[in-house]
């Protein structure tokens, strides 16, 4: 039987019984110290809903979706395993790596296949992450359930948990994600031709893995790290009281952090709005509540773009079977999407329970992080985001070739970024390998959403701190700093080929890709 022909009768024989199962409450993801991960497997467990998830191979035994830690300067030393029926990669989204150990689908794992993967952990404290990265199939395996968490630590860090004085389980690493849920199972990846053009969008969230997810808490400081690990969907987090009368009411909390670690200064907030890739840290006082609801609030996902034409079919797809179903972009779906970008989503939700507590006052410094002020000569690099009937999504009028340049750099060099978005597009939020970058100013924001622009510069707070993804409204323009040295200076030998990308997955696996070359 072909591949094709045994994922069908697994169709057949299974039944509806796997996808909710799976998703349901208690395989709690362990911790994993990042210095005991022998190997790093990847099974596919659950050919119905097209399930995915890493496991971690510790010699005396094997952890699911294992949540890793590290402190800043420890080692990754672990074969990665591919035991997709597709090729994949395991990239390590914000983390500082040499082109070999980035994952970024230069040189994907086939099927059956092993890769040695080494590398040091430079970045700052944060909240990392690791998921696929092969070329057309990113989107349909990250959906099925391949997001991984890295949580670094280091000396800001263990002093922030200190002066919070958090109780053992009031620091959570959270993956959100969101699914298509249909008579009780998961739906497999099979985006139409607007799942393509917009993304693929859920209709339940999915929190490490679990529908409907729900943790305990002490009273006190809780800290929470959150990654927004949706295919499309941003989400605009705002927490409330279950219990208060005032259902709408929101309660305040503090900006701890971003993408690439602490602020240096906690901002207080009452939402914060968070897109794909992206990672905020924040605390919030559970002392005198019962129960928190985490959600997404409503907003204007301004999405301008519409063509039946931006359909894309990638060529590497047509040798492999799809995890679950047959995925094409081609087909006009039959009212298979979920609700749109911006419609509100409950997340997750958090028990208070234990004797009250007075908690200590948050600090007023969280690290020595500088604001950034590039010299007045550094070089401006124009990059322009395009969006045509034809072909979709472009960076710079230029489709994605995994063997092009792209930009090149020099390793050292500071550059100005200045990222402009085209008004008749929609939000991408775009990534960088490799590199942390700070963002200077926005320009062009729309109405609705400059109400997130709280910062100086027209900056929103998530905006703040070492960014690895940033997103850009339609019509806006951004700029950013861009340091291309290493924070150790070793060589990584020869040039370095990364990428920048949106990353709304179908728009990644749809071309909106480029090469960035540091020589
Ligand atoms: Cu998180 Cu190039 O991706
Ligand atoms: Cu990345
Ligand atoms: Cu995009």
């Amino acid at each position: 039987m072909n591949r094709r022909g045994f994922l069908a009768a697994g169709l057949a024989s299974l039944g509806a019984a796997c996808g909710l199962q799976q998703a349901k409450p208690g395989a709690e993801s362990s911790r994993v110290a990042l210095s005991d991960v022998k190997r790093l497997g990847v099974l596919r467990v659950d050919p119905i809903a097209g399930r995915c998830r890493y496991v971690a191979d510790l010699g005396t035994r094997q952890v699911a979706q294992p949540i890793l830690f590290a402190r800043r300067g420890e080692r990754f030393d672990a074969l990665i395993e591919n035991a997709l029926p597709q090729p994949t990669t395991v990239h390590f989204h914000g983390l500082t790596l040499s082109q070999a150990q980035d994952g970024a689908g230069f040189d994907p794992i086939p099927p059956g296949e092993r890769k040695r993967v080494r590398f040091e952990v430079q970045n700052r404290s944060g909240l990392y992450w690791f998921h696929p990265h092969p070329h057309g199939f990113t989107a349909e395996q990250v959906y099925a359930g391949l997001v991984g968490l890295l949580v670094v630590t280091d000396e800001d860090d263990q002093v922030l948990d200190a002066a919070l004085a958090l109780a053992p389980d009031n620091r959570l690493a959270l993956a959100i994600a969101d699914v298509r849920l249909g008579n009780g199972v998961i739906r497999p990846y099979a985006p139409g031709a607007t799942d393509c053009l917009n993304g693929w969008f859920g209709n339940q969230a999915l929190v490490n893995g679990r529908l409907d997810a729900a943790w305990t808490v002490a009273p006190g400081w809780v800290r929470l790290q959150i990654l927004n690990a949706c295919n499309a969907r941003g989400l605009l987090l705002g927490f409330r009281d279950r219990n208060e009368t005032e259902k709408e009411r929101l309660l305040p909390f503090h900006l701890l952090g971003t993408d690439g670690g602490l602020l240096a200064a906690p901002r207080e907030l009452d939402r914060v709005f968070l897109h794909g890739g992206e990672r905020v840290d924040v605390a919030l006082e559970a002392s005198g509540r019962r129960a928190l609801q985490a959600v997404s609030l409503d907003f204007d996902a301004r999405h301008h773009a519409q063509s039946a034409a931006a359909a894309h079919r990638h060529p590497a797809r047509e040798r492999y079977a799809p995890l679950a179903a047959e995925a094409v972009c081609e087909s006009a779906s039959e009212a298979r999407e979920g609700p749109a970008d911006g419609t509100e989503m409950a997340l997750f939700s958090l028990r208070v329970e234990g004797a009250p507590v007075r908690p200590p006052p948050l600090p007023t410094r969280l690290s020595g992080l500088a604001e950034t002020d590039p010299l007045p000569d550094t070089p401006t690099r124009r990059v322009r985001l395009d969006f045509d009937e034809r072909s979709g999504f472009l960076i710079d009028q230029t489709p994605y070739a995994v063997d092009e340049t792209g930009f090149s750099v020099r390793r050292g060099a500071r550059e100005v970024w200045e990222i402009k978005n085209s008004p008749i597009s929609m939000p991408h939020p775009m990534h960088l390998h490799g590199f942390g970058f700070r963002v200077l100013r926005r320009q062009g924001t729309f109405g609705a959403a400059r109400k997130f622009a709280t910062e100086p510069g027209g900056r929103f707070a998530t905006d703040l701190g070492v960014k690895d993804t940033v997103l850009a409204w339609p019509n806006e323009t951004l700029w950013l700093a861009l340091d291309f040295s290493l924070p150790r200076q070793e060589a990584f030998g020869g040039p370095q080929r990364y990428m920048f990308h949106c990353h709304n997955l179908e728009h990644e696996d749809g071309m909106m890709m480029r090469n960035i070359t540091v020589l």
